[in-house]
């Protein structure tokens, strides 16, 4: 009979729940995000997040089971993220994944969100795995709308921040920036939509701290700046410029991360790097990183975007490693909005 760990991810506005068979192979992965609830708000409203985890999570965990002729004898432990993120979502997640480890009698474990995210590439299912040659040590992008950060991740269990943003993460600039021109939420898809029929040399956008010779990121003196020609067009030039507008600051944010990127080769000396995180969906992001990596001479490793975006399996991979370690958590496990100490080395020079 087949073991399986369940996972389990609700730190921001995705309601996710996966089935992981040893070694990370993933048996079903199911996601529902909560986007077309937060649109008329232009951005996630934390309360109305967990009310919705609270309604789909236990349907979702029923329905991934049913649908999968798994049994809870077949369950032999869960995974949860509970850290970081907003607080009331990831309560939900791991109030749940504590009820049914005590009814069932299972193990469980709490994942960082994050740790999650860099190890992505490493899942496996009928139509991914991570490409022949690849594994630890690697550079990490994990660029979403709630983070922007490079890291060098050694092994298992051992990862270094080497730089972040400052300020915004780059999914929040986008979405902003979406916001300014009309364009709804979250509107990072919709600028990249735009953008592929623009002018990326139109307008000139200032790049986030490229200037320094570290690996800081910011993406809030660029949002400001299209603040302030959005303001000085009017409502009739954004329209009608509105995709050179869209390409000139998807340019702006690809060539910030693409030159930190650079730097961090260039820093760690290493040769294989992964971009994960929803905007690792952006078409602009994707065409520069996988040329800049061919120029280099890299191993570019970009999952799909079922495990970039939020999702239950990346938890699942993370917990099942830590499981077999030996890892558990107990009844006291609590949700934490940030990481935990420990979590990750910082080496921001
Ligand atoms: O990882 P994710 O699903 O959720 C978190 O933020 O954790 O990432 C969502 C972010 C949003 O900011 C969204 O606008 C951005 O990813 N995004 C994109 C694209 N698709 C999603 N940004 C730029 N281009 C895209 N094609
Ligand atoms: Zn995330």
């Amino acid at each position: 009979m087949n073991k399986y760990l369940l996972a389990i991810e609700t730190s921001c506005d995705d309601t996710s729940v996966a089935l992981l068979k040893p070694q990370g192979e993933v048996a079903v992965l199911q996601a529902a995000n909560q986007d077309f609830v937060h649109r008329v708000f232009g951005g996630v409203v934390p309360e109305i997040a967990s009310r919705n985890h609270a309604l789909h999570l236990p349907p979702m965990i029923n329905e991934v089971l049913k649908s999968s002729n798994i049994g809870w004898n077949q369950i032999e432990s869960i995974a949860v993220t509970n850290r970081p993120g907003l607080i009331g979502s990831l309560i939900v997640g791991t109030v749940v994944a504590k009820t049914l480890a005590q009814v069932h009698n299972i193990p469980f474990i709490g994942v960082n969100h994050l740790e999650g995210h860099i190890l992505a590439p490493l899942l496996r299912d009928a139509q991914w795995a991570p490409p022949a040659g690849f594994g630890f040590p690697f550079l990490a992008l994990a660029v979403s709308g709630g983070h922007t950060s490079i890291y060098r991740v050694e092994d298992w269990g051992k990862y270094f921040v080497l730089g972040r943003t400052r300020d915004d993460a780059a999914g929040e600039a986008f979405d902003k920036f979406g916001k300014m021109l009309g364009l709804g939420f979250p509107g990072g898809a919709e600028v990249d939509r735009l953008a592929q029929n623009g002018d990326p040399s139109a307008y000139q956008f200032p790049h986030g701290l490229t200037h320094e010779k570290n690996l800081m990121m910011s993406f809030s003196g660029m949002k400001s700046s299209a603040q302030r020609l959005v303001e000085k067009l009017g409502a009739e030039q954004i329209q009608s410029k509105r995709s050179d507008l869209c390409a000139s600051f998807q340019e702006a944010v690809v060539d910030t991360l693409i030159e930190k990127l650079d730097r961090a080769v260039t820093q760690e000396k290493l040769q294989r790097v992964i971009i994960t995180g929803g905007v690792s969906a952006n078409s602009r992001l994707r065409s520069k990183a996988e040329s800049w990596a061919n120029r280099r001479g890299l191993q570019l490793v970009i999952p799909p975007l079922r495990y970039c975006t939020d999702n239950a399996a990346m938890i699942g991979l993370a917990g099942q490693w830590r499981m077999t370690k030996g890892q558990r958590s107990g009844l006291d496990l609590a949700p934490m909005a940030s990481s935990a100490p420990g979590d990750f080395i910082e080496e921001i020079k």
